[in-house]
Order: structure tokens, then C-alpha cells, then sequence
């Protein structure tokens, strides 16, 4: 099996034991006994956006549990699923096609097609491949994207644009900030994966992601029917199992919000478990700063004499730290401190 197979290529070899390097210590693996099965995060329909109840739902969802659900949101159906459908077509392609996107072999920093989250790093590996695309605005950024995704992913990407505004116009209006003057540091960037998730031998003793918090402002995230996705719930050792919801996508806030906002708004760690008897997909898109905006917490919130938590920190280092080290929760944020 070589690198461009992936995790789907060991998946495929129909293994009866998980090999050694994917075997999470005994404190990574998901506990079922900390899961709370009869809790579960919002479901926010959107359907009806001039009821100010439907704001207050997304400021409490985001205040108490760094996580939720939004239905009716507007971008159609058949934009969801020809996504997840290129996104299986994608992992579905012969090595060779997918080999020409790994780092070695491809020219442009906008593509990336791997495996696990940092396998050079990691004393343990994620069961998990991948394909980074990097989207900045404007530019050609798409240009090299696979064409076995490209047009599906443009086309979410732009009818979720609606979606995340009218979302931080919401989140950004009890902090005083106005969203229009803000856009390009909230979300001047973005980086969509499309998660490919195989069939793992010993689910239990393996992870597809390990304990992290992501380093957008939001990110939205389809997943398929499968499930697997794990959050935990704020402040406590327990974790909540976000069950997938056909035609859903799930919100949650970033890093880069949390330090923008001053602790106001705080990511979440979050968790996806490892499955034996399907293969599961899911795209996040990450809205986040531009790689030479400086983040720290806004004027506007801290007019009140509020004192800063966080310092001045260009998001290029931001994520560079987050890229330097295995996942490790929530101290990444720590950088900033
Ligand atoms: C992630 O948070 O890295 C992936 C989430 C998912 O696949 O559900
Ligand atoms: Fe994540």
C-alpha cells in the first residue's frame, strides 16, 4: 500500500486487525460511558428569518454549546447531495488520479489530498484521508481543484455565502461589531475538506479525528447518514453524539471567533469515531481570516473596558501552531494567549 492509497487503501486490503500505528492510547479513545445519549445540540430552523425568535435561537446555541444545527436554511438539496455524491466519486478515483494532488506531486498550495492529520507528527495516526482545497476570493485559487469536485464544491461554496453572513451578522450584533465592515477578516478565506472516513478493522480502538477545536470563525459541516461525530458538551468531561439530519448542516464556532470575540463566543472540542461496517463522508467548510489578517479581540467589545484575554496574532501563525503539533483539544487557543 503506498501513500497515495490512503487509509481507504488499507481499508481495502480487508484487514481482521488494525495495524499498530492507528491503535489510540486507552485516554483518546471514545468512551461510550461519557456520552450523554439524551442530550442532544439545537435544531434551528431557518425557514422563517424575519422571526427575531430564530437570531436569539443562533446566539444561545453558539453561547452554550459552541455547536448546532441549522434546517431550511436555503441552499438546496440537490447542491447537498451532488456534493457528497463528487465527494465518494473523488475518494472513488484510481490511486494514480488521487497520487498527482498529494504534497509531493502537486505544484499548487490550494490542493492537498492526505491522510490522518499530521502523519509525520503524530505518534498515533487518524483514520482518515482527505482533500484540502484552499479558497481565497476572487482568484484562481480553484483552478487546479480536482475536476471530479470542482463545480459541486464552487456551487455549495456559493450558495452557502447567504448563510454564513446572515449567521455572523447574528452573532456579531449583540457584540456591537457590524458584520459589513468586518467580512474579509471573518471569512476573507476558506478551506473546504471533503473527509473520506473507511471501514476500520477494531473501530473501537482507533479514532478518524482526535480532540480538537478548529481554527475557523464557523464552520459548516455536512456529514452523511452514517454519524460518528462527537462534541463535548462545555465546561464538562462529557460528550454529546451529533446524529446527521438529511439536508442539515452543522455550525460550529472556531478559534478565530472566540479570540475576535473575546471569549464571548468558544470553540468546542469535537471528536469522530471510527466505523466498522461503513464508510462515512463529511465537507466542512472552514470560514476563516485571511492568512496575513491579525486577530485579536475586536475594538467594538472591548469598548466597555472589557480587559483582552487574547494578543495580537497574525492567523498564518495561528494555524502554522495548529498544524505544528498532533490534536490536542483545545490548546491552540493558548497561542493567543
Ligand atoms: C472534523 O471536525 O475534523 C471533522 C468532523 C466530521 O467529520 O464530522
Ligand atoms: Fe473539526
Amino acid at each position: 500500500v503506498t501513500k497515495g492509497h490512503g487509509v481507504k487503501g488499507i481499508s481495502d486490503l480487508g484487514l481482521n486487525t488494525l495495524p499498530q500505528q492507528y491503535v489510540q492510547p486507552p485516554k483518546e479513545r471514545i468512551d461510550m460511558r461519557k456520552v450523554l445519549n439524551k442530550e442532544s445540540i439545537p435544531v434551528i430552523d431557518m425557514s422563517n428569518l424575519d422571526d427575531p425568535n430564530v437570531a436569539r435561537y443562533v446566539v444561545d446555541a453558539a453561547e452554550k454549546w459552541g455547536f448546532f444545527q441549522i434546517v431550511n436554511h436555503g441552499v438546496p438539496t440537490e447542491v447537498l447531495e451532488n456534493l457528497m455524491e463528487a465527494t465518494r466519486t473523488f475518494f472513488e478515483l484510481p490511486v494514480e488520479e488521487k497520487a498527482q494532488y498529494l504534497q509531493e506531486n502537486c505544484l499548487t498550495k490550494n490542493v492537498r489530498f492526505g491522510t490522518s492529520f499530521i502523519p509525520k507528527a503524530d505518534k498515533v495516526l487518524e483514520w482518515k484521508d482527505y482533500l484540502s482545497l484552499f479558497y481565497v476570493s476572487d482568484d484562481e485559487s480553484s483552478r487546479y481543484w480536482p475536476s471530479a469536485c470542482r463545480n459541486e464544491v464552487m456551487e455549495y461554496m456559493k450558495k452557502s455565502e447567504s448563510v454564513v453572513k446572515w449567521l455572523l451578522k447574528v452573532l456579531l450584533q449583540p457584540l456591537d461589531v457590524d458584520l459589513d465592515s468586518k467580512e474579509s477578516l471573518l471569512m476573507g478565506s476558506k478551506r473546504i475538506n471533503l473527509n473520506y472516513y473507511p471501514i476500520c478493522p477494531n473501530p473501537e480502538l482507533a479514532v478518524g479525528v482526535g480532540r480538537h477545536s478548529d481554527v475557523s470563525t464557523l464552520t459548516f459541516l455536512l456529514q452523511d447518514s452514517i454519524g460518528g461525530l462527537y462534541v463535548q458538551k462545555m465546561e464538562t468531561d462529557h460528550w454529546i453524539h451529533v446524529p446527521p439530519i438529511t439536508g442539515s448542516i452543522v455550525i460550529n464556532v472556531g478559534d478565530a471567533l472566540q479570540i475576535l470575540s473575546n471569549g464571548k463566543y468558544k470553540s468546542v472540542e469535537h471528536r469522530v469515531a471510527a466505523n466498522g461496517d461503513k464508510n462515512r463522508i463529511s465537507v466542512p467548510i472552514f470560514f476563516n481570516p485571511r492568512p496575513d489578517d491579525i486577530i485579536c479581540p475586536l475594538p467594538e467589545v472591548l469598548q466597555n473596558g472589557e480587559i483582552p484575554i487574547y494578543r495580537r496574532v497574525l492567523y498564518s501563525d495561528y494555524v502554522k501552531h495548529f498544524f505544528r503539533k498532533s490534536h490536542d483539544g483545545k490548546q491552540t487557543v493558548d497561542f493567543a494567549k
